[in-house]
């Protein structure tokens, strides 16, 4: 009886909840220009000083000019509305019209996700930028049109780089035994697990207490990442070793995305064009400063590999290929290292 009453009361909530996200995403007035009025929410995991932040602020200030303020633009950062664990399922019922996670934390749904991961693929943001533009990108960040969202555009943050409180890391052998958290997915898992060393996915807004506590030893992130979230304040060591990528793409909820008159979309999507070019753009800048004040305030012992131990990496990782050929596809791989120049 209990369990009924549970169910009913959870059912009620999660109706009005997405009752409420799509009543507030198309409020039903126009302005003069044909506009809908409407506030739209865009939901994200990161601090305000990043590339996603900073390109979610852009796409906000262009809309809510351009519609002269009938459409108003909503950001919650640092995991605020939705975190890792809801935000999709969110989407899913419109109750938030915007998001940009990390792909790799779509694996679940389609493991050809999993490219951001795929060792020392991409070198550079271009290289990363040209994959997800391409036919087999754009496919992919299509894939999951079946719960209702699409993928509009990729934004980059960069290569990640590895933290641990234990000891400072520059072979494969540095790895055995630790505990690395990672975003999920099962070629991040590979990586770890061929180094002699676990993982566990732990959501992003909970990761600075995983690290204090000693849940796990270590993680991998971009600089900008660990900048903003302080984790060098939890961290000994880091290891610059752009070995996989954090690459974001915007997803929306579809039946939002159709709901817009020709005159809303227009501006809707120039507005995120427009956040496309400013993420794009501030990625590699926000990086390095981030690296800088990682640097300056000397929380982390950094270690700098040379040619020859990112080789050693890239041989202890290579194996990783063969594994995920099947589940990831060969036309993605030779599509990533046509993107990659390789
Ligand atoms: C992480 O979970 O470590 C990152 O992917 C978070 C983000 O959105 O950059």
């Amino acid at each position: 009886m209990k369990k009924h009453i549970f169910s009913a009361s959870l059912l009620m909530s999660v109706l009005a909840l997405a009752a409420c996200g799509s009543d507030e995403a198309a409020s039903g007035g126009e302005s003069g220009d044909g506009v809908q009025e409407m506030t739209i929410k865009f939901s994200h995991v990161v601090a305000e000083n990043t590339p996603k932040h900073q390109g979610a602020l852009a796409m906000k200030e262009y809309i809510e000019t351009e519609s002269d303020g009938a459409i108003e633009v909503e950001i919650y950062p640092n995991s605020s509305l939705f975190g890792d664990q809801d935000e999709y399922q969110n989407l899913a019922s419109n109750n938030v019209q915007f998001i940009a996670p990390d792909l790799t934390k779509f694996v679940g749904n389609n493991p050809q996700f999993n490219v951001p991961a795929l060792p020392f693929m991409f070198e550079t943001d271009e290289q990363a930028i040209e994959f997800w533009d391409g036919e087999k990108g754009q496919e992919i960040l299509g894939s999951l049109e079946g719960d209702g969202v699409l993928g509009l555009s990729m934004w980059p943050n960069g290569g990640k780089h590895i933290t641990n409180n234990e000891r400072p890391i520059d072979s494969p052998d540095d790895f055995q035994g630790l505990k690395f958290r990672t975003q999920g997915g099962q070629v991040l898992e590979e990586i770890y697990s061929a180094m002699g060393a676990g993982s566990e996915s732990i959501p992003f807004g909970e990761l600075y207490t995983a690290l204090d506590q000693g849940v796990v030893e270590g993680q991998e992130n971009t600089f900008s990442n660990i900048e903003s979230k302080k984790f060098d304040e939890v961290q000994e060591y880091m290891t610059i070793m752009n070995h996989t990528r954090v690459d974001y793409a915007v997803f929306t909820n579809t039946e939002f995305w159709e709901s817009m008159n020709d005159a809303t979309k227009e501006i809707v999507q120039a507005g995120l064009d427009e956040g496309t070019a400013v993420a794009r753009e501030e990625a590699i800048t926000l990086n390095e400063e981030a690296l800088e004040l990682i640097r300056e305030r000397g929380l982390v012992e950094i270690v700098e590999l040379t040619p020859e131990q990112i080789e050693e990496f890239r041989t202890a990782l290579e194996p990783i290929y063969d594994e995920f050929e099947e589940q990831i596809g060969a036309d993605v791989y030779e599509a990533a290292r046509e993107a990659a120049g390789q």
